[in-house]
């Protein structure tokens, strides 16, 4: 009976059947042609390539995607890369551009200084001057009617710029919080109070310390949840102002932030440490992952000319352009002492670049990572650049200079994927130390290609498995998954009541117990002593 099924079909029908069947099966159901809006903070750096990569996949399943993006940026909207795939709305700052520019190079000004500097230096950048864009936006009118008559079905936002919500709001949609940077039981679970995040054994995100703490540790990790509640706080508070001023709803902001349907994170449990997870926390760690492509003539070339010793790549990011040159200097003593060929990303100007080193400003670093003669990923400890170490399995020597960098790098040592270098320690010798142990020694590469076997095991890519949870939450919305926690009090989340009251209960028995027991030895006591005077 097969058989003649078979042979009554031509090849080309047994094609267009085994199409319409892989087309079948690799898509999940269809919400018919949903119509999404994303904001990925201003259209910046690694936080819009996230954005960009679940859009990508969601235009793939025939929706159609707008990026919210602002005039500093708005070169996005006319790379053809992207304004294939998605639409674009573009706000103005009240401000010229330059002096955005300015603000967010705060960053590169502030690499060498303190973690907790650099935390107020976010504060200062995210507070004021994106409260002031969020006013500009909701008191847009015109722009707001715009957004409005373009009848999105839900947004999805970056968590570190609270707009996104109010916008929302203000549209009457739902809308689903990204968070770019690794610990999935961090902020998701502060937000929602579900008391998952247990600073015991959970490190907090900036601290840069593994699940295994010593007491010093924990007392830091501690306060770390403290620091960060404070800085959430206070990032806040402008946004409750907005929501009086535009009428936007009656919900404060923290309120409104955990009404949200989900949260997508990027990390993945292949290399996170483990924590309980509210269901409305999906892991989608390694969005930007993708197989490599061929390099250009001369960059093949230049690899192939490292002959067995292969090739150290080294690159600093996004916000990595104001090296102080005594760094830089470092860097290039220690490339120059390798037997490798060095491929490295820098934009600083340079003098004396060693032999076995190529300077670019800007590499195709997944192709790079993709190539077999690449040893070692040297670079700051991103969290999109990790993960894109591990899709390639190349082991890793970071040197952590901002934020979520120091969590990364905290994760390349715990998993021995490579070695992870103190930013105000950098010298030559230290780099090269590192650089050598982790070429020599192949322990680094063998526990990385298992981290890479682990992420690569799952049913679909991450930025699809983002997408299906967009698409789900369009559906049938995330608010099924919420807990009662969120509205319970401090004192009865944490069961304070409930412990007060069987504390108390035990000691009035005790007490109770004690009374009784006491009356009676007495009784006994005071008769047995009669009991002998009499004798
Ligand atoms: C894609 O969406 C459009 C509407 O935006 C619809 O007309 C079309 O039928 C959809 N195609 C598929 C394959 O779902
Ligand atoms: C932003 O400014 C440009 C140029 O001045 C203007 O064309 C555009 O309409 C403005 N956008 C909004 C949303 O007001
Ligand atoms: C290689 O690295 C591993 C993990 O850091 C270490 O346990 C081992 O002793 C190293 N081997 C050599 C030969 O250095």
């Amino acid at each position: 009976m097969k058989n003649m099924v078979a042979s009554s079909l031509t090849g080309i029908q047994v094609l267009k059947v085994l199409v319409v069947l892989t087309l079948f099966i690799s898509s999940p159901e269809q919400v018919s042609g949903g119509n999404v809006l994303m904001n990925a903070v201003l259209g910046e750096g690694s936080h819009f390539y996230c954005m960009a990569a679940i859009g990508e996949s969601l235009v793939r399943w025939n929706h159609s995607v707008t990026m919210l993006i602002s005039n500093a940026f708005e070169h996005r909207a006319k790379d053809e890369k992207y304004s294939r795939l998605f639409n674009f709305e573009v706000f103005n700052h009240t401000v010229p551009v330059e002096e955005v520019h300015h603000q967010f190079d705060a960053f590169n000004r502030r690499a060498f200084s303190s973690a907790t500097m650099q935390l107020l230096t976010l504060l200062e950048i995210m507070k004021d001057g994106r409260a002031v864009d969020c006013d500009n936006i909701l008191g847009d009118q015109r722009f707001m009617k715009h957004l409005k008559d373009s009848s999105y079905d839900i947004l999805v936002y970056d968590v570190i710029w609270f707009c996104g919500p109010l916008i929302a709001r203000s549209l009457g949609i739902p809308y689903l919080t990204s968070i770019s940077f690794p610990s999935p039981c961090t902020y998701g679970s502060t937000n929602l109070r579900d008391g998952s995040m247990n600073p015991s054994y959970v490190p907090e995100v900036f601290t840069g310390f593994t699940n295994r703490m010593t007491f010093g540790q924990r007392i830091l990790n501690f306060l770390q949840t403290f620091l960060i509640e404070f800085v959430a706080y206070d990032m806040m508070k402008p946004y409750d102002v907005l929501i009086k001023k535009h009428g936007v709803t009656k919900d404060n902001i923290k309120d409104v932030l955990s009404q949200n349907e989900l949260f997508l994170v990027n990390t993945d449990f292949a290399h996170e440490f483990p924590c309980p997870l509210h269901p409305k926390i999906k892991p989608v760690g390694g969005l930007t992952t993708r197989p490599s492509s061929p390099l250009p003539p001369e960059l093949e070339d230049f690899m192939e000319s490292s002959g067995d010793y292969g090739v150290v790549i080294c690159t600093t990011g996004t916000y990595f352009t104001d090296v102080p040159i005594n760094i830089v200097k470092a860097f290039s003593e220690a490339f120059a002492r390798l037997p490798q060929k060095v491929i490295w990303q820098l934009t600083a100007e340079l003098e004396d670049i060693p032999d076995n080193v190529k300077v670019l400003p800007w590499v195709p670093q997944n192709d790079l990572l993709g190539h077999p003669k690449t040893k070692v990923l040297m670079y700051q400890g991103g969290n999109n650049g990790f993960f894109e170490a591990i899709y390639h399995a190349v082991p890793l020597v970071t040197f952590p200079i901002h934020a979520d960098q120091y969590d990364v790098g905290a994760r390349v040592e715990a998993k021995d994927i490579g070695r992870n270098i103190d930013k105000r320690t950098i010298s030559a010798d230290v780099l090269l130390e590192a650089l050598q142990d982790v070429i020599s020694n192949n322990s680094y590469r063998e526990a990385m290609q298992r981290v890479s076997a682990i992420f690569h095991d799952r049913p679909e890519p991450p930025a699809d498995r983002a997408a299906f949870w967009v698409q789900h939450a369009m559906k049938y919305g995330g608010h099924y998954m919420h807990s009662p926690s969120y509205e319970m009090n401090f004192i009865q989340r944490n069961l304070i009541d409930v412990y007060l009251f069987i504390g108390s209960f035990l000691f009035a028995v005790c007490w109770l117990l004690y009374r009784v027991l006491n009356a009676l030895f007495k009784f006994c006591f005071v008769r047995t002593t009669q009991h002998t005077k009499s004798e």
